[in-house]
């Protein structure tokens, strides 16, 4: 079966619609009060974002208070074209079995999302690999759309795996049991050897065996992962692999986008909210080191947004544009202090650049603009900018205020982000990033980003 016959089947979907190319975001099924809006609220961000469902992390099935979770989403999302899905989580929950009775429970909601010509429900997970007969026996027992991920390359390892290097030689004995792949290591880059930049070698390798044997594929989309936590921390790039991979999956085409995460904290790639009744009493370490009020990452939804206006219908990343017709979005992304700290040093440190970074969609008809980038109150460039993304990870960045600025052609700022928190020299690590959204360039001397515009 040929691609073609994969859009052709997409096309042809019901409810909820998961047309051609479908973007979920990664959603982690944390404790959610039911006494407040929250999931409605994930559930209406999530559709002004762009995202046509959630993949439903479940690490704990059968917990009342996961259950209740799920009930929530699922009623925040009636009378909506959004769906949901289960993503077993079998890192936290090896057992396939015991994840039977919630999907059950749920997949004939209206808005469990389905897909495939026989439009079932869609089943995906984290991790599973090895476990073929599990699978086997899991799929035999209901009509599911299975899509899991069965890459089980080292954790920062990248696209190196066999998984990704012989998919022929790892994957042949799931062809009879699953409808897709999903792969995870290769939404950052491998993180060991010091910088690197994304690849999309081991996806290209994978998509072309999973359609060869007419399965989709699922492509990871994330900012950065570092984590600090349970006694351990790690990062994983990181500076551009957003607007990096966004290009990537653009150009391959994959059936599927799953962006990590719309909620994970503890790995820092969130982009919606982070509810204090999932953090503040089971989670509190997360709290340090990533929040919405310090650490907010809103300010990347408008790229995501451009990108999924761009993947539904196929255009390259040169070709987005900004959502809402001529007016530039982008964001400013940046670690709150150098890579010379020295407490808790995250594994992979050596992988960090003291990079400034960036990335702007600038409309068709823009002419002429500059990007420029500072950092400690001295420019570090200045370049032309082109219609579509642009995005750049600026080396250099020096303790201070950050500030990214578009230009004229005769130097008039028409937009900006400034730092709202500068970087230091802390001796403390937290590569967690600072996201600060350009916006039309504020009045003079009305708040502290002006004065980092103004004290350059
Ligand atoms: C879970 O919910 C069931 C049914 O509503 C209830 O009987 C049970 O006590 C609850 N368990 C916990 C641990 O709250
Ligand atoms: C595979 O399945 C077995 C039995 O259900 C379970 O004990 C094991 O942890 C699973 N392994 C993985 C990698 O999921
Ligand atoms: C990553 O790619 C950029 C160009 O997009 C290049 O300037 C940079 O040197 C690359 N970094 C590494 C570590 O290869
Ligand atoms: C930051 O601190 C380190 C060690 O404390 C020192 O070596 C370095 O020069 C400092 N850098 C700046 C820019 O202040």
């Amino acid at each position: 079966m040929s691609f073609l016959f994969w859009l052709g089947a997409f096309a042809a979907l019901g409810l909820p619609a998961v047309d051609a190319r479908a973007v979920v975001a990664h959603y982690m099924i944390y404790k959610t009060d039911p006494n407040t809006d929250h999931a409605q609220r994930d559930v209406r961000e999530a559709i002004a974002v762009g995202f046509d469902g959630f993949a439903m992390n479940m690490g704990t099935p059968g917990a009342n208070w996961s259950t209740s979770t799920v009930d929530q989403l699922f009623s925040a999302a009636e009378g909506t074209e959004f769906g949901l899905f289960f993503s077993f989580d079998t890192a936290q929950h090896p057992i396939l079995a015991d994840h039977f009775a919630v999907l059950e429970q749920y997949r004939n909601h209206p808005n469990y999302m389905r897909a495939g010509p026989a439009n079932f429900p869609i089943v995906s997970s984290y991790g599973g690999y090895r476990n073929g007969s599990d699978w086997a026996h899991f799929k035999s027992t209901t009509d599911i759309y299975l899509i899991p991920n069965l890459d089980d390359t080292k954790p920062g390892g990248g696209d190196t795996g066999p998984y990704y290097t012989d998919p022929a030689g790892q994957l042949s004995e799931y062809n009879a049991i699953v409808d897709g792949y999903l792969s995870w290591e290769s939404t950052w880059p491998q993180s060991i050897h010091g910088p690197e930049n994304i690849s999309s070698v081991g996806d290209q390798a994978v998509m072309d065996y999973a359609h060869a044997a007419g399965k989709s594929y699922m492509m990871g989309l994330s900012a950065v992962q570092y984590k600090n936590l349970f006694g351990d921390s790690w990062y994983r790039v990181g500076e551009v692999n957003l607007p990096q991979r966004m290009g990537q999956i653009l150009e391959m085409k994959p059936e599927f986008t799953e962006f990590m995460t719309w909620n994970d904290g503890g790995e820092s790639h969130y982009i919606g909210n982070m509810w204090p009744e999932a953090y503040a009493t089971d989670l509190p370490e997360i709290l340090l080191y990533a929040n919405t009020e310090q650490w907010p990452h809103y300010a990347w939804q408008p790229l995501v947004t451009s990108f999924i206006n761009a993947f539904k219908v196929g255009k390259s990343a040169k070709q987005m544009e900004p959502p809402a017709g001529n007016q530039a979005v982008g964001a400013l992304w940046y670690r709150g202090m150098l890579k010379t700290c020295n407490e808790k040093v995250p594994r992979n440190i050596d992988a960090a650049v003291d990079s400034v970074n960036y990335a702007i969609v600038l409309p068709k008809s823009s002419k002429g603009l500059k990007i420029q980038v500072s950092s400690g109150g001295k420019v570090l460039t200045t370049v032309k900018a082109n219609p579509g993304l642009n995005y750049a990870a600026v080396s250099g960045m020096r303790v201070g205020p950050q500030v990214l600025k578009l230009l004229d052609r005769r130097d008039k700022v028409l937009m900006s982000a400034a730092s709202t928190s500068d970087v230091t020299n802390s001796s403390k690590c937290n590569f967690n990033f600072n996201v600060v959204g350009l916006k039309k360039r504020p009045p003079p001397n009305t708040d502290k980003s002006t004065r980092s515009i103004v004290n350059e």
